[in-house]
């Protein structure tokens, strides 16, 4: 069985739990697209891991970790969180194999992501400031981006960065009124990074294919969520990877029918990072009290979320383009205490009703929500582990997104810990 994970929202969902989950019943996790602007949080027994750039996969040992061509690493936080890892028993050493052909993220890419989103004042993006839109930037423009595979040979490398440097500073010389890309000094961290990382880089693809034709379970693991998709998300407030479904063969080279489940992850409520349009925001009590109890806060840049009820048309549309067979809705314990629960199914837009999610952000920006209302519950779901034993309110909740996505949904998140789960209909 091979798995594909997917958020189907704004990221956040908590994909890392469900991945560390079915991790237990995989041989390979593999991460495909963004970088280290993802934040997944997997806590096992009490204890907290946030990883940025590794699969979750990482603490469960045996298990091998792959970082796909689709993602761009940041070698500073891969090694950082390769050394943490190893302090608290999850070697990596043997088991880690990172494409070749993924792009590096360096210090000019991250410098250009905070000048870039600095000088546009109010209409910033709201990045993470990891460097990714100008790294991934780079790779599409292709002249002047840095692949994993160009650490090994260094003295081609530093002719490279020299090139690079000078472009650059040109650049930023002219627009921002700064330069300071130093390529000999890029060159010594990347000498400490071949020293660390080269073992581990390799041809990700045919590992994957070779795992394959040996049987072996494959869970994709995406980042980010897929209205964060470059393509399909709500342009330009998004990454700058295919953060949905569509993503995982492009940044793998395994191409999507080896895949026998895409399960797509959702929280029981919605929540957005960074600026762009967010139809069901609470910008009020209701999202403030859904921060605090569901500490809402960036895993990766510590900003608080922006909170809102659950939008079934936005989810909907993500389960759509991902082609999702079945769906984990996390966060639910964090919704008790409230009387009542607003649901989002359709959007009014001039005027006509919808629920084909618009992606074009003008068109979101104006969507008035279609709310139905149904009771909350006021029972603590912490301790629950079977289906039968949610409230029935709680059930109802749980019902009615499920008949508006036309998914199943099979797993319940009632707190953060990996135990913490209820599962249901599980085909
Ligand atoms: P970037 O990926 O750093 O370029 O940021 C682009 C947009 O995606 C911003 O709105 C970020 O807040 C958002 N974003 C990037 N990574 C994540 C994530 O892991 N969770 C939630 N939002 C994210």
């Amino acid at each position: 069985m091979n798995r594909c994970i997917i958020g189907l929202q704004w990221g956040d969902e908590g994909k890392g739990k469900v991945v560390d989950i079915l991790a237990e019943e995989s041989d390979v996790v593999v991460r495909y697209a963004g970088g280290a602007n993802a934040g997944h949080t997997v806590s096992i027994g009490g204890e907290k891991f946030a990883l940025h750039l590794m699969p979750s996969g990482a603490v469960r040992p045996g298990v091998a970790c792959v970082i796909g061509n689709g993602v761009v690493v940041d070698p500073e936080v891969l090694i950082e969180e390769i050394d943490i890892l190893a302090k608290r028993g999850f070697s990596l050493d043997g088991r880690l194999y990172v494409s070749a052909a993924a792009h590096v993220v360096l210090d000019y890419h991250k410098h250009e992501d905070r000048l870039r989103e600095a000088s546009l004042g109010r209409d910033k993006i709201g990045t993470t400031a990891r460097g990714i839109g100008p790294c991934y930037a780079d790779k599409v423009g292709r002249t002047f981006a840095v692949r994993m595979a160009d650490l090994k040979d260094l003295d081609a490398l530093g002719a490279k960065l020299a090139r690079i440097a000078e472009y650059k500073n040109r650049v930023f010389q002219a627009v921002y009124g700064t330069a300071g890309v130093n390529a000999e000094a890029i060159l010594r961290q990347c000498r400490a990074f071949r020293a660390k990382l080269w073992p581990f880089v390799c041809d990700t693809t045919r590992f994957l294919h070779e795992a394959i034709a040996a049987s072996k379970r494959i869970l994709f693991e995406g980042a980010q969520g897929s209205l964060l998709d470059i393509d399909h998300g709500t342009f330009p407030f998004v990454t700058s990877s295919n953060a949905s479904a569509l993503g995982m063969s492009a940044g793998t080279g395994v191409p999507a029918r080896y895949v026998d489940r895409f399960v797509g992850v959702i929280k029981a409520y919605s929540t957005r990072v960074g600026a762009g349009p967010f139809p069901t925001e609470q910008n009020n009590e209701i999202g403030a009290r859904i921060r605090e109890r569901g500490h809402e806060y960036g895993t990766t840049t510590g900003r608080p979320r922006r909170c809102g009820w659950f939008d079934a048309v936005a989810a909907a549309y993500s389960a759509r383009i991902g082609g999702v067979d079945e769906v984990a809705m996390m966060h639910l314990d964090t919704l008790a205490g409230m009387e009542s629960l607003s649901i989002c199914r359709a959007y009014r837009i001039g005027g006509a009703e919808t629920t084909f999610f618009p992606s074009d952000a003008g068109d979101l920006a104006r969507a008035e929500c279609v709310y139905e209302t149904v009771p909350g519950w006021h029972e603590d779901l912490s301790g629950v582990r079977r289906y039968e034993d949610l409230p029935a309110t709680t059930r109802s909740y749980v019902d009615r997104i499920e008949s508006l996505l036309g998914v199943p949904i099979v797993m319940l998140g009632v707190g953060p810990d990996r135990c913490q789960v209820v599962t249901r209909n599980r085909p």
